[in-house]
Formats: structure tokens, sequence, C-alpha cells
């Protein structure tokens, strides 16, 4: 059965979650409304404790919402034709840890029912630069390692939705260019992702737009990526140039030595340079404003 085109991607309403222990009720989700659209990155920020790993489990299966609905192209996400498109990170590995990696992947690509298994393992463990470990015990794994693997075992399946829970943590830095790399890929092949992480500039790297979460509900939703509009900021040599004459220009005036402009194409930026230095000014540096997750975060929490 095929969805209707409006209940394409994830879907969550009014998503509550309490944790009940010991007669203590801690309500955690406080009524999530959530959409992905197909093909969109979309990251999860919030602090610490704040749910992203409950809203993540919930949206999944693994735990049982208190109230409120989850959808991934019409279907509940533990539908069975759900299941085999979705790929997902846990934020903790629980392996059985006396397997090998190769190993350990070849049993989870005949599980999903992969086509070529050992070829797709290999392609894998390549991919995410692990293969020279393929053979030790996933006991002897680092932090990082595990993670791979973890990663390699997410994308077995060529999954068309990916969810992440801090798929670069306890990652080196060619791990973490490395994972931003291949959620592109994914990006480009037309997979829907939500990923969640406290590296904000990986998260600005990576997503389309990010959601924050605090005290309960999405408190902020912010696009990231716009295909309609490209704000840029142009910093220019102290003393070079005529504010009047910028202005007249581009039709911003400079703050300081920065002047900020939004252009539709990126082909535009050069167009902007150009009439810059036309004016007399010296350009320094051009670069894509994004949103300041930092300020957004001490703002939010
Ligand atoms: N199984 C559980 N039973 C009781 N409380 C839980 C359970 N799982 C999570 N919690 C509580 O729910 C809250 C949210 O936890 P969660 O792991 O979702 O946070 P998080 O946003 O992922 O945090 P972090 O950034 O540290 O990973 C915390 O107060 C946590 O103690
Ligand atoms: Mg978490």
């Amino acid at each position: 059965m095929t969805a209707p085109a409006t209940d394409r991607g994830l879907r969550v309403r009014g998503l509550k979650k309490t944790f009940r222990s010991f007669g203590v009720e801690q309500p955690v989700l406080k009524g999530i409304d959530v959409d992905v659209a197909p093909g969109e990155v979309v990251g999860l920020i919030g602090p610490n404790g704040a749910g992203k790993t409950t809203l993540m489990s919930c949206i999944l299966g693994f735990l049982f919402p208190t109230d409120g609905e989850v959808t991934i192209d019409g279907l509940r996400s533990d539908d069975l034709t759900i299941r085999e498109r979705t790929g997902f990170v846990p934020e903790r590995m629980n392996f059985d840890r006396g397997v090998n990696g190769r190993a350990f992947l070849q049993y989870m690509a005949r599980l999903a029912k992969v086509e070529e298994p050992e070829d797709r393992v290999e392609a894998l463990l390549e991919r995410l630069d692990i293969a020279d470990a393929a053979e030790r015990p996933l006991s002897q794994y680092s932090r990082g390692m595990l993670q791979r693997i973890g990663l390699c075992q997410a994308l077995l399946a060529t999954p068309d939705f990916l969810f992440l829970d801090e798929p670069t943590s306890g990652l080196d830095p060619n791990g973490v260019m490395l994972v931003r790399e291949v959620i592109d890929e994914e990006r480009r092949r037309g997979a829907t992702v939500l990923l969640n992480s406290h590296q904000l500039s990986e998260i600005e790297k990576v997503c389309d737009r990010v959601l924050f979460l605090s005290k309960g509900v999405i408190s902020d939703d912010q696009a990231l990526r716009s295909t309609v509009s490209i704000p840029i900021a142009v910093t220019l040599l102290p003393g070079s140039f005529d504010a009047d004459a910028v202005a007249a220009a581009v039709g911003a005036r400079p703050e300081h030595n920065v002047v900020q402009v939004t252009v539709e194409r990126e082909a535009a930026i050069a167009d902007i340079v150009r009439r810059l230095v036309e004016t007399g000014a010296g350009v320094l540096d051009v670069r894509r404003r994004t949103a300041d997750l930092e300020e957004l975060f001490r703002r939010e929490r």
C-alpha cells in the first residue's frame, strides 16, 4: 500500500513520555510535534537529559509513548515494512562482543536480507575506514571503532530513513569528517535523516534544519540551509572602503568592516564580491552565515 503524499516522511504528533519509578512520575516529553520531509536532514539538539534519546526511542518503537502518535510514510514505525527501510545508530552500542567486526556485520546483513551481503559489508568496512580491524573481536574495539561499526550496521540495508543518536561521539577528527561525508552521501541518495549531537559545528554543516529540545518541548525550529536564500558575510579590509559606496553597490551598509547580504544563488556571490571590489574595497573574507547554534543553546536552555 502506498501512503498518500502528505504522509511521506516522519510525522510525530503530540508525543508525550513520562517515566515512572518508585511511584515518582517524571514527564520527559510533554507534547512533541516533529515533521521531517523525505530527503531532509534534521538535527536535534538540547541539553543533557532533555529527552533526545527518549524521543528517538519512541520514534523507533523501542519505548512506548505515554501519548501521541508517530508515523513514517504513513505507517507506524514498528511496522515491518518500515523497519526494513530504517537504519539506526544507538547512543550506546550493545554488541555481542566476542564476535569480530566483519562476522558481526555479515550476520546483521543476512538478518536484514541484504543482497550480496559480503560485498556490502566489505564496502562499508572500507567506507567507514575500519577494514583493518575487521578480524578483531568487538570486545577489543575502542569507543570510536565501535561507533564506526555501528554506522556500518545502520547503513547495511541502504535505508530510506536514518536515525543517528550521537553518530560522532567518540570519533577522532577524521572520523567526524567521514561521518559528515557519509551523511551527505545519504542525503544525495535521498535518505531522510534525523540525528542528534552535541557537536554544534557538525550539526550546522550537515543539517538542513535544527530542532531544539528543552524542558519537554521543541522550543525552536530553524532552517540552516535554505534553497531560496543564502545569507553571506563579507569582511572588508578596514580603511579600504567607503560605507556609502558599499551600500549603493550591494544594498547593505557595512557594520564595522563586515557587510551582510543575502543572495539567491551561489553564483551571485561572485557578483557581490566584484561589485565591492569595484567600489575600491579590499575583500578579506567571504563566508556563509549560518544560525549561531551556540547562541541558540545559551538562550533556550
Ligand atoms: N528508562 C528510563 N527510566 C527512567 N528515566 C529515564 C529513562 N530513560 C531516560 N530517563 C530520563 O529521561 C530524561 C531524558 O533522558 P535522555 O537520555 O532522553 O536525554 P538526552 O537528551 O538523550 O541526554 P544526553 O544529551 O545526555 O544524551 C533524563 O532525565 C533521564 O534520566
Ligand atoms: Mg542521549
